[in-house]
């Protein structure tokens, strides 16, 4: 049986920090409460020429040389973004024209924080039934843009990044062995952002602060995110027919330390086996778990046959887990 895997990554980040302390300055809140509440120190912040097409395309040129695969053998591009440049066309259309990949089917996908493990889990399906060979898998996002940079309960939060992962046929044991993925379409209204000119047309719109930018409940999706978590580990060990002590890396979306801890403490985890970046970069959304992939992976922190856990959630309200063995 084909098993599809990762053949290489790549990721960008702008260069522009933004420290606690720079935020202390635009909003009444601290570095104390930012550092223990959520973890994060510092994000980046993209310039307003820098669109996530930009850091996609970056990103994607960087897995593709990683990989040793040229643009014209990709055969599909799929990005997972809920800041695209444009309504349409979609922003895979552009990575492809950004790219030269003439021959690929492209299109988005917006799942939110779980963009990644999505966009993996439909690549496994066109790879395993032999309809494609080779997949990009990007996910890219500029939550600065929606940010209400007057809300202190969610400007701290975030950055911008973006990763790409080459998705190929792999030998034997290695590759994606499983991939879980969900949805609940009721707890939608936790975490959105309304802009929508099928919604209210745009000669309607008085409140621009609140109209094209991110709403969120931050504790109704702390409690989601911590019950999730856990739910989506076991489904993908089950899945796997692995235990946790099987796992040599574990890649949880990065959204705030508090709910890593409180996975890494109920899976039994040591700390050497929990990658998180979310003290340099803030949550990224649909980024977070592949900027950290390329991370562990470049800095060789990972090795052949070691079994990865990623585990995202996000907006939707949506989640996935994917376990891959290196
Ligand atoms: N600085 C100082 N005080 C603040 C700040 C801030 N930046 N933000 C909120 N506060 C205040 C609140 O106003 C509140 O004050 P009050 O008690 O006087 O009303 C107090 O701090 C406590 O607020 P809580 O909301 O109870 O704080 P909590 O401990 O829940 O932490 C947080 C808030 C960090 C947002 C947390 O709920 C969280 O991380 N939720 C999950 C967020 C998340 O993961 N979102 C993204 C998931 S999906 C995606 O990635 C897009």
């Amino acid at each position: 049986k084909k098993r599809a895997g990762i053949l290489g990554t790549g990721s960008y980040l702008p260069d522009n920090i933004l420290t606690n302390a720079e935020l202390e300055k635009m909003v009444d809140t601290s570095d104390e409460w930012i550092t223990t509440r959520t973890g994060i120190k510092e994000r980046r912040i993209a310039d307003k020429s820098v669109t996530t097409s930009f850091m996609a395309t970056a990103a994607a040129k960087k897995a593709l040389e990683d990989s040793g695969i040229a643009a014209d053998e990709i055969d599909l591009i799929i990005v997972a973004t809920v800041v695209p440049d444009m309504n349409f066309p979609s922003t895979a259309c552009m990575v492809q024209a950004n790219i030269g990949a003439k021959n690929a089917a492209a299109f988005d996908i917006e799942v939110g924080c779980s963009g990644f493990i999505y966009g993996l889990s439909i690549a496994q399906q066109f790879i395993c039934n032999g309809f494609y060979k080779k997949i990009l898998v990007i996910a890219a996002d500029t939550l600065s843009k929606i940010t209400n940079w007057k809300d202190r309960n969610t400007c701290v939060l975030f950055g911008d990044g973006a990763g790409a992962a080459v998705i190929g046929e792999v030998e034997g044991a290695y590759g994606i062995l499983n991939t879980y993925i969900g949805a609940d379409g009721e707890g939608g209204k936790h975490l959105f952002m309304p802009s929508s000119v099928s919604v209210i047309p745009p000669d309607e719109i008085t409140d621009k602060d609140n109209f094209y930018t991110i709403h969120m409940d931050g504790q109704e999706i702390f409690k989601f995110a911590v019950k999730i978590i856990n739910t989506a580990s076991d489904e993908i060990l089950k899945k796997c027919g692995l235990k946790p002590e099987d796992i040599d890396m574990f890649i949880p979306h990065q959204a705030n330390i508090r709910i890593i801890e409180a996975s890494m403490k109920r899976l039994k985890l040591s700390k050497e086996k929990v990658y998180i970046n979310l003290d340099k970069y803030g949550n990224m959304s649909a980024a977070s778990i592949i900027v950290a992939l390329d991370e562990v992976n470049r800095n060789g922190m990972i090795k052949r046959n070691d079994n990865i856990l990623m585990v995202a959630f996000g907006a939707g309200l949506t989640w996935g887990s994917v376990i891959i063995k290196w």
